[in-house]
């Protein structure tokens, strides 16, 4: 299909292609995590890891505490404001660092350490110190290490992002998911503008670079017109990056979800209209696009990366570094280490029992073949480059690509037919609308996808 026959992008075109997929921050995906990968494996996977002593290493650390529960959120939290409580889990955690570390041996450097949430910011910061020290009396970071937090401004203060920002933190993302009063009353998430901006020009005092904003589109009670407020007062701070996500409605597995009535959504096409609102207004106002989801300005690492075919994906989605072992910390954390994906325990309670009982608190996880790093390797180049040049997978791979995924690129030519890609003799680039779908063009490439939906068929959400 040539460029003039292609459909132009709007909420229509989008709607007709939308169907479930993966978010493919790994490859295989969690759905095919699985109970055989246990502490003991983990164990050899950091020994493993521990071998290659000149390489960096990721960490992310969960710390799960909220002060109060939004009604949409689908991340692994818990409400509490119970000093004791989050106190035994700051215990545990350091003591997992100090097992993993040991595991590790002389394996110290740290090139990113990420700490997300629930919130981050809401432990206390006698807290917050005791993990911090932990991990710095255990590990050193490399001279540019990228050192991250999530931080929710209605508990954030100028005091505590300067803190921050003293403490060695360089990069911080603000969820703020929608400046107007209604939708916040809907989600119960009632947030002046006020402390986002607060927050925000104390990270700018602090020096933050990279500083995102998150906001989520499809909410209860959004409208075009609502939401189109909610991009100006985001443009008006101009942070460096925006995370503008699909709200994933997954009453199923996030019941209290459930006080969210499906008749107080806009509709799929609405959903769409309001993303398509707020994209124009970032595109207009110089930000660039990164997959269908983040907005970057020309001069942030993420959109110089984008152009230097040097943009990478982990569990955090997109990043500048990279790939490299990973250790996730605390409960729900996933790693990627020596070749597995190792998840601990998600229930606080198993958590801290296991690490309580000088065990890990490994979960499930998986360990790759050499096949699933193929196809890892695949599916991230189309994520992260939004397209593909056979030539560069067969010379890292030594096989003849158009051999070894006939069937992907038979179902690849399907989407050519519906305009999400161009595939020529050399490789295949997304379109402008295929960009919006890139998960979609990812999928032929997934080995387990049919496995996955066949045994339960509502493990992703849709795509936009
Ligand atoms: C761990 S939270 C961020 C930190 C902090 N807890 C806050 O809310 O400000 C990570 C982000 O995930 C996004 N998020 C949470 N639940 C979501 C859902 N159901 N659908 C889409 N995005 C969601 C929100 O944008 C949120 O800012
Ligand atoms: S959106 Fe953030 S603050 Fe709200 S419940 Fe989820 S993790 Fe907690």
């Amino acid at each position: 299909m040539s460029s003039a026959q292609r459909p132009p992008v709007s909420p229509a075109t989008l709607l007709q292609h939308d169907k479930p997929a993966p978010r493919y921050t790994s490859y295989p995906t969690a759905a095919s995590f699985h109970a055989e990968v246990n502490a003991p494996q983990y164990e050899e996977c950091l020994a493993q890891a521990a071998m290659r002593t000149d390489e960096p290493l990721g960490v992310y650390v969960h710390l799960p505490f909220c002060d109060t529960k939004c009604t949409f959120c689908g991340c692994t939290m818990i409400v509490s404001r119970r000093p004791d409580r989050m106190a035994t889990y700051t215990d545990r955690l350091c003591q997992e660092i100090n097992r993993v570390a040991a595991a590790l041996g002389e394996r110290r450097t740290l090139a990113q350490l990420h700490f997300g949430g629930g919130t981050p910011n809401h432990l206390p910061a006698a807290l917050f110190d005791r993990v911090w020290d932990a991990l710095w009396s255990r590990f050193q970071k490399t001279e540019h290490a990228e050192i991250s937090i999530e931080v929710d401004p209605r508990v954030g203060s100028t005091e505590q992002i300067l803190r921050f920002g003293a403490m060695g933190f360089n990069r911080i993302s603000f969820g703020v998911q929608d400046f107007s009063d209604s939708v916040q009353e809907k989600i119960h998430r009632r947030q002046s503008a006020a402390a986002a901006e607060e927050c925000f020009h104390a990270a700018r005092q602090a020096g933050f670079t990279g500083i995102n904003l998150d906001l989520v589109y499809g909410l209860p009670g959004q409208s075009v017109d609502s939401f189109v407020l909610s991009t100006e007062k985001t443009l008006a701070l101009r942070p460096d990056r925006i995370a503008l996500f699909s709200f994933a409605y997954v009453p199923w597995l996030k019941p209290h979800q459930k006080t969210i009535s499906p008749t107080s959504l806009p509709s799929p096409f609405d959903k769409l209209s309001i993303y398509f609102a707020a994209r124009e207004r970032f595109l207009d106002a110089g930000y660039e696009q990164i997959g269908m989801d983040h907005f970057a300005l020309p001069d942030d690492e993420l959109a110089r990366a984008l152009r230097q075919g040097d943009l990478r994906r982990n569990f955090q989605g997109y990043t500048t570094l990279p790939g490299t072992d990973s250790i996730g910390l605390g409960m729900s954390a996933i790693g990627d280490i020596a070749g597995a994906y190792v998840q601990n325990d998600p229930a606080i309670q198993n958590y801290e029992e296991r690490i309580s009982a000088n065990s890990f608190a490994t979960y499930r996880g998986y360990l790759r073949s050499a096949e699933d790093e193929l196809r890892r390797d695949v599916i991230h180049r189309i994520l992260c480059g939004f397209g593909l040049n056979y030539s560069a997978i067969e010379e890292r791979w030594k096989i003849d690509f158009r051999d070894h995924f006939a069937d992907a690129l038979e179902k690849l030519e399907a989407l050519a037919r519906d305009g999400l890609v161009e595939i020529d003799e050399t490789g295949f680039r997304a379109t402008e609308l295929g960009q919006l779908l890139i998960r979609i063009i990812a999928m032929p490439f997934d080995a387990y996808l049919q496995e996955v939906q066949s045994n339960s068929p509502k493990t992703f959400s849709r795509s936009v």
